[in-house]
């Protein structure tokens, strides 16, 4: 008869995991994101993921395809569009960045801020997920904001919150204004090429099952059957008040973060930056399910 052999095991390594902020977000430790996950890891980053909306992997070193891999473990990946795929290795790849070539810009929304939006919002089945790996950093600005859209839901007033069950707004998106357009939300809807498509005020998330505010500043045109005025005065106060200091983290690059948030109930924003510095980070996005 063989005896028992008692074989010890290595220790999997523990996610450490703190908050990034009192709004949102947490800082992971303890996953190299440039590696397989197993089962075990990747059931507690994803409860990470539901429970803070917004996780940081900093200290990463990863390529193309290992990023692709990471994205993956959240869902399929969109494919970029036409002139933004200048990745050769795999279409997911997107580059965030000033980078020129032969003068022109090589990758997306270049330079300048941009306003609180949610990513892909002018669409039926908007983007689950977004990551950005940081590679190159300018000295001062650049910095994404996030915003937490469950917290802004529910500190409205109970009267708010009750006048906006049921409601629709439509989000639009034109194309070629999206990096240096701070100065105005996109507003026109009927003109040519811009994509618009009508999701509720107030979603819910389908995995938390938590309410949150969908509409931002950026794309959100106007609430589908309102008389024009009320439904400016209705968006300007619910952009003012998703945008209050306690429900934001503003983000602070460091060359080798990895940060993947929920389009479903976190905005994003970028603060401005000096156009001669390089920023360059590399985005991928996964694809999400209608509105509810
Ligand atoms: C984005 O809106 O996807 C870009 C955010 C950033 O450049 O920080």
């Amino acid at each position: 008869m063989t005896p028992d052999i008692d074989i010890p095991r290595p220790a999997a390594p523990a996610i450490e995991a703190q908050p990034l902020s009192p709004a949102l977000g947490a800082r992971v430790r303890g996953v190299d994101a440039s590696q397989p996950l197993s089962p075990a890891t990747l059931a507690q980053l994803l409860d990470l993921w539901h429970a803070h909306g917004v996780l940081c992997l900093p200290g990463q070193s990863l390529d193309e395809l290992q990023q692709v891999r990471f994205g993956e473990y959240f869902g399929e990946l969109a494919t970029t569009q036409g002139e933004y795929q200048i990745s050769k290795s795999h279409p997911a790849i997107m580059y965030i960045t000033n980078e020129k070539e032969n003068g022109e810009y090589v990758g997306a929304l270049p330079d300048g801020e941009m306003y609180f939006h949610s990513d892909m919002c002018y669409v039926e089945k908007p983007s689950k997920a977004t990551m950005l790996y940081a590679m190159q950093i300018p000295s001062q600005g650049g910095n994404t904001l996030f915003a937490n859209m469950y917290k802004a839901y529910e500190a409205l007033p109970a009267a708010t919150r009750a006048s906006l069950a049921g409601l629709k707004a439509v989000n639009s998106y034109e194309p070629g204004t999206s990096a240096p357009m701070a100065a105005t939300r996109m507003r026109s809807a009927r003109a040519e090429g811009v994509r618009s498509y009508s999701h509720p005020v107030v979603c819910t998330h389908p995995v938390t099952g938590r309410k949150a505010l969908y509409v931002n500043r950026l794309m959100t045109e106007y609430i589908e059957g309102m008389p024009r005025e009320e439904s400016d005065a209705l968006l300007e106060s619910l952009f003012d008040f998703q945008e209050r200091p306690e429900f934001i983290y503003e983000h602070r690059w460091t060359p080798g973060d990895l940060l993947i948030w929920d389009n479903r109930c976190m905005l994003h924003a970028r603060t401005d930056f000096d156009a001669s510095e390089l920023r360059k980070l590399r985005r991928i996005t996964v694809k999400g399910e209608r509105i509810r």
